[in-house]
């Protein structure tokens, strides 16, 4: 009953979609369990080149079950889009199930997202606009539709007519906007109803009985850790939880039924939208990362801001989830560069700390303290085996490895499935103490 949930370590687009495209031909279901469409999951594959932003990265393989689960917030614009793009591409997209009691993301939660970062002025998160954050509102506030209702259409025009009052309201009073139309929000939701009526279902029925059966089953988290709404850099955080905890949570499967829970980190660390990032690299060397790598959004085409590997935050991310193991992904983009920094510990107020603070003013004033570990001049991208690695590098995978507090099962040196690098077997290592 092997279950593995994988993990953003740390601010998102670590290579979560590679690393769920990669385990998952071994799998017989594939469970996204938080965030929305925000999340741009690239995954490379002998099928092309696929940006996934709502529907799991098993959904190349025939035989693996891709469920949205219910922690998950859905537009149904969206998901429609990414259904047809799949199938126009030749994928089957049959196996997709989506929870019925994921939430659906309406057009007043785009708009109100649009509006609140705006009236944050300086001080916006840099939200992608998907209106995510407005969507959980509406969840913790009891005033959210879900997917289920759409299968009921005399409830749903019931509801919108609830909901869409009390949002009017808002929008006229507050945001001096023009009203939506209870009928034209219908009309456009019963549209999509018909559309996704095959795929909605009681997901928590499937995923026991696959449970049962003793099949694989992966857990693919969207975000990172870092941008957790709890141990986050909140409030420049996303609206969900993307860590180990609400992986049981998002998709109805207990805590004492994942096996192994693992964290994905880059060799480096990337940004999108405002907060601290402490190890970002403001000069020459942070534009040579994001070049090499091309580090620019999935989801909003935004450039990544980019600093050296941050072991302080790292440590942080492993602690909270729980990592029986890691995946580091892109030591390729670092082949040519003569040395590499990592961050052991921030110096505040003359002190050396190795804790993540809570408080955005005190991460602003943290910084790094760094090691300095030479880099290698070699093209790793063809590696297969821990042996190809130069020493240099397999000395840096090792230090992560140390500043993480567990074991790294697997180094990719590429997007592509191939370019990955079994450096732990993921049930037999020992998970370290964290
Ligand atoms: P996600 O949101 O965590 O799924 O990550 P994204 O897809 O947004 O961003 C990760 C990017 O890194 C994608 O373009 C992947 O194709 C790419 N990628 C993943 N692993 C590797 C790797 O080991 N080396 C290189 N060069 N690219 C990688
Ligand atoms: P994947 O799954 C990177 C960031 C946004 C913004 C903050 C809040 O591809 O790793 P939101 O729209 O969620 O309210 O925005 O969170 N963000 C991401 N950054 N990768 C993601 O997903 C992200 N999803 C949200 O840029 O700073
Ligand atoms: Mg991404």
């Amino acid at each position: 009953m092997p279950v593995i949930a994988i993990i953003g370590a740390q601010w998102g687009d670590e290579g979560k979609g590679k690393v769920v495209d990669m385990l998952a031909e071994k799998s017989a279901m594939v469970i996204r369990f938080a965030g929305g469409d925000n999340a741009g999951h690239t995954v490379i594959n002998p099928k092309g080149t696929f940006k996934l932003h709502l529907i799991p990265s098993g959904i190349f393989y025939p035989n693996v079950n891709c469920i949205i689960g219910n922690g998950v917030v859905v537009n149904p614009e969206s998901l429609i889009n990414e259904l047809e793009n799949l199938e126009k591409r030749g994928i089957d997209t049959g196996r997709l199930i989506i929870s019925d009691r994921a939430h659906l993301i309406m057009p007043y939660h785009t708009l109100l997202d649009e509006f609140e970062e705006r009236s944050r002025g300086r001080k916006a998160i840099g939200t992608t606009l998907r209106g995510i954050g407005p969507a959980f509102t509406d969840k913790v506030a009891r005033m959210g539709i879900r997917a289920g209702d759409l299968l009921d259409k005399r409830s749903l025009r019931h509801r919108l007519k609830k909901v869409i009052g009390i949002k009017n309201t808002l929008l006229t009073r507050i945001h001096e906007t023009e009203p939506l139309s209870v009928e034209e929000i219908y009309r456009q939701y019963s549209s999509y109803a018909d559309k996704l009526k095959p795929y909605i279902g009681d997901t928590v029925e499937m995923v026991h009985d696959s449970l049962n059966s003793g099949e694989l089953i992966l857990l693919e988290g969207a975000q990172g850790t870092m941008l957790d709404l709890d141990f986050g850099t909140y409030p420049f955080a996303t609206s969900s939880s993307p860590i180990s905890g609400n992986a049981s949570i998002g998709s109805g499967l207990a805590p004492n039924r994942i096996d192994r829970i693992i964290g994905v980190y880059k060799a480096y660390c990337t940004r999108v939208g405002s907060g601290p990032l402490p190890t970002e690299l403001h000069d020459e060397m942070g534009h040579r990362i994001r070049e090499q790598a091309q580090e620019y959004g999935t989801t909003t085409g935004r450039p990544r801001r980019c600093g050296w590997f941050d072991g302080v935050a790292a440590r942080f991310s492993a602690r909270i989830n729980g990592f029986t193991g890691a995946i580091v992904t892109r030591i390729d983009v670092f082949d040519g560069f003569e040395s590499l920094k990592v961050c052991v510990a921030y110096r505040l107020g003359g002190k050396e700390i190795t804790r993540f603070p809570a408080s955005i003013s005190e991460l602003e004033r943290c910084e790094p303290v760094y090691e300095e570990m030479p880099g290698w001049n070699q093209d790793t991208t063809g590696a297969r085996n821990w042996e190809d690695l130069p020493l240099e590098a397999q000395n840096y995978i090792n230090r992560l490895s140390n500043l993480m507090g567990c074991p790294v099962n697997f180094a990719c040196i590429g997007p592509e499935r191939a370019q990955t690098i079994e450096v732990n077997p993921v049930f037999k290592a020992k998970p370290g103490q964290l």
